[in-house]
C-alpha cells in the first residue's frame, strides 16, 4: 500500500494542519458509551467548507456509525454538488494508549471510494491520534484494492478498473 507518514502536523500545509486539529477535536463530541472509543473526522470540500464529524454509538450497537461516514454523508447530504478533496481522521481511546494512528474500517473505505470514483478525483486521507504522526494517503483506492464498485452492477456508474 502507498502512504507516508509525517512525525507532525507541523509538516502538512495550513489548511491540511487545521483539519487534522478538527478532526483531533471532535473526539471530544463523539457519542461513544459503548466502546469508549472516540473518533473525530474533518473533511475539506473543493470550495473551501470544512464538514466534522465523530463516531456515534447506539444501545442497539449496529445502528451506530463510524466518524468517517456520519462526515462524508453530512458533506454529501449538503453540498452534492462540491467535491471531497481531502478527510483527516482521529481518534481517542480510553482503553488502549500510544500515539499511533487509527485506520478506516473496511465500510468507510468502501464509502469513501465510492465518493472519490463519482467525482473523479483523489481524496486525501490524513489519519492521526490526538497528537504525534500523521498518515498520509493519497487517495481512497489506496486503502482498498480490487474494490468493487457502482460500475460492477449497472453501465454508467463510477469505478470500471481494477485498483492499481
Ligand atoms: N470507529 C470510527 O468511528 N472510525 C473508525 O475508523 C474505527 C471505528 C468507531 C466505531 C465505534 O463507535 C467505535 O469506533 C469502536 O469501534
Amino acid at each position: 500500500m502507498h502512504y507516508r507518514e509525517i512525525d507532525d502536523i507541523s509538516l502538512l500545509p495550513a489548511n491540511e494542519q487545521q483539519l487534522v486539529v478538527h478532526a483531533r477535536e471532535m473526539c471530544d463530541q463523539a457519542y461513544a458509551p459503548y466502546s469508549d472509543f472516540y473518533v473525530g473526522s474533518a473533511i475539506l470540500l473543493d470550495n473551501g467548507t470544512v464538514v466534522k464529524g465523530s463516531n456515534q454509538e447506539n444501545a442497539a450497537y449496529p445502528s451506530g456509525l463510524c466518524a468517517e461516514r456520519v462526515a462524508a454523508f453530512a458533506a454529501s447530504s449538503n453540498y452534492p454538488e462540491t467535491g471531497i478533496k481531502a478527510i483527516a481522521i482521529s481518534a481517542r481511546s480510553n482503553q488502549v494508549g500510544g500515539d499511533r494512528p487509527i485506520s478506516p474500517c473496511g465500510a468507510c473505505r468502501q464509502v469513501l471510494l465510492e465518493y472519490e470514483l463519482s467525482q473523479g478525483n483523489p481524496i486525501k486521507i490524513l489519519l492521526s491520534k490526538e497528537k504525534g504522526a500523521v498518515i498520509i494517503i493519497e487517495k481512497a483506492a489506496d486503502l482498498l484494492p480490487l474494490s468493487f464498485s457502482g460500475s460492477d452492477i449497472k453501465k454508467g456508474c463510477a469505478g470500471g478498473e481494477l485498483n492499481k
